[in-house]
């Protein structure tokens, strides 16, 4: 967190001070020193910019929800769950900022170095704080000489705006080290995103209960709200528009390299959302064999397939995560259809699975054995029965990975779900996975005939569980391969 004023006559500073202090313009010389005349003028001469009546933002109800229920689960405990701060790139630059998911999921918020507490109030369960930066101080010469300062880092919102954005009492975030210091009682933090928090709460919290805390927050997100499902929609019809400004783009990719097609990609994530959800993979011939391919530095081919996995994460914070397996020339030849439609059959297979009721390993099961059922028909497993390459996993040589998992605010979300509650666990209505089923033969491969060697194939979509089956939000992209072949030739015009 950044607590540190400056002095009000900087150039009058100590060297003990000038150490200490946070004025990033200092320390690389852009700054030359402040003449007391230049402090005094600039502290005056500004419009008061408060904004007033603001509307909640639209998720404030179900935040307010989220809260209630985790106020529910641990109650008389103080609960800590802090934003993050930002990451050093190098020297005085700094990685782009992402909330924590915790944070961003109970407050709506996504400022760096917030902090939501819910402090015990006896029989009415939880006050709320979020803590946070306020607006900089003119006076103190905080707003342009500070690192953090408004005038380098742009206007924020004065804590009583917050307020009424986020529908919680907001206070400064440099009150906050006090605050907890002085805590007594029971304390839980999401530890791994604010450094200074831990440190002011060593002695008041274990590993163990913050654990149980950290796995809550992430069974909590296995059944998502409407909001949540209405972001996602908003992810997959994004990440949909960005695939197809990939196919419209194949021919300078071919001319380039796969970084085009990342850079096309993530243009459309920057202008729809927030970011890409995950490093883009965006695989051209033999790289499709590579699960998590994202140097993105290879040539793209006519007459090889294009591997492109990508999602948009939305300005709320929600990703889609999401497959196709194009031919770049936009015809499959026979042995890449042969093998696309073999992953097709697996995945129509895993998603008639996800339905309220089934077990969470029903749909990986369901995808496994269409894939095991034509490697067999293949003749890649010598002469054992399906079941026998299914009870030896034999199949994994080529299908490599699990068939889906739970997404939301993160790619791989509830990842910290207990076994009982997310692999062993049954789906309901509001629960989000991907069905992903993949073939993959390796360029080296030699228990192949050589012209598997180098294609893979996966195709992956959104799927929601709701009260009667299914739904695909990521269904605007085409799947089966003649409807590929007819979309792509659409958008190559
Ligand atoms: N893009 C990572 C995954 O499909 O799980
Ligand atoms: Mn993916
Ligand atoms: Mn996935």
């Amino acid at each position: 967190m950044s607590e540190e004023l400056i002095p009000e006559t900087p150039e009058q500073e100590t060297e003990e001070n000038e150490a200490a202090e946070p004025i990033k313009q200092r320390k690389n010389g852009l700054y030359p020193g402040v003449s007391d005349e230049l402090a005094e003028n600039m502290k005056s001469g500004w419009a008061d910019t408060e904004l007033h009546g603001l509307e909640p933002i639209a998720q404030a109800a179900h935040t307010a929800a989220r809260r209630a229920a985790l106020s529910a689960r641990f109650p008389g405990e103080r609960l800590v769950i802090p934003a993050g701060n930002l990451k050093t790139r190098s020297n005085d630059t700094e990685y782009a900022f992402r909330a924590s998911t915790e944070y961003a999921y109970l407050t709506g918020d996504q400022t760096q170095d917030g902090v939501l507490v819910l402090e015990p109030a006896g029989d009415s369960g939880h006050r709320a704080t979020i803590y946070l930066l306020p607006r900089s101080n003119r006076e103190n010469g905080e707003f342009w000489l500070d690192g953090q300062g408004e005038l380098w880092v742009g206007r924020r919102h004065s804590l009583a705006e917050a307020e009424q954005l986020l529908g919680i009492p907001a206070k400064d975030v440099r009150e906050i080290a006090a605050a907890l210091a002085g805590a007594t009682g029971p304390v839980r933090n999401v530890r791994g995103h604010d450094a200074a928090i831990e440190a002011a709460l060593t002695d008041k919290v274990t590993a163990e209960r913050d654990e149980e805390l950290r796995v809550y927050l992430s069974e909590a997100r296995l059944v998502k709200d409407a909001f949540e499902i209405a972001e996602l929609q908003k992810a997959c019809d994004a990440t949909a528009r960005g695939f197809e400004d990939v196919v419209r783009s194949l021919d300078k990719a071919e001319a380039t390299s796969e970084r085009f097609i990342e850079g096309t990609f993530f243009l459309r994530a920057r202008i729809e959302g927030n970011d890409i959800g995950y490093g883009s993979i965006c695989a051209a011939g033999p790289h499709a064999t590579t699960l998590h391919w994202v140097r993105n530095d290879g040539a793209v081919r006519a007459g090889e397939l294009l591997l492109l996995d990508a999602g948009v994460e939305t300005n709320d914070l929600y990703t889609a995560d999401v497959t196709r397996t194009l031919p770049i020339n936009g015809t499959f030849s026979p042995l890449q259809r042969t093998i696309y439609d073999a992953v097709y059959e697996a995945q129509e297979a895993g998603i008639a699975a996800v339905k309220p009721g089934a077990s969470f390993r029903d749909f990986h099961d369901a995808s496994q054995r269409v894939l095991a059922e034509k490697l067999v028909e293949w003749g890649l497993l010598g002469d054992l029965s399906v079941d026998k390459v299914l009870e030896l996993g034999l199949q994994r040589r080529w299908t490599l990975h699990g068939t889906g998992h739970m997404l939301g605010m993160d790619v791989h979300d509830c990842a910290v779900a207990r076994t009982e509650a997310y692999v062993d666990g049954v789906l309901e209505p509001g629960v989000c996975l991907t069905v992903e089923p993949g073939l993959y033969f390796q360029a080296d491969d030699l228990t192949v005939p050589e012209e598997y060697r180098g294609i893979g194939v996966r195709i992956e979509d959104d799927i929601l569980v709701t009260e009667d089956g299914n739904r695909n939000l990521s269904d605007k992209l085409p799947r089966r391969a003649d409807e590929v072949e007819a979309w792509m030739a659409r958008l190559k015009g």
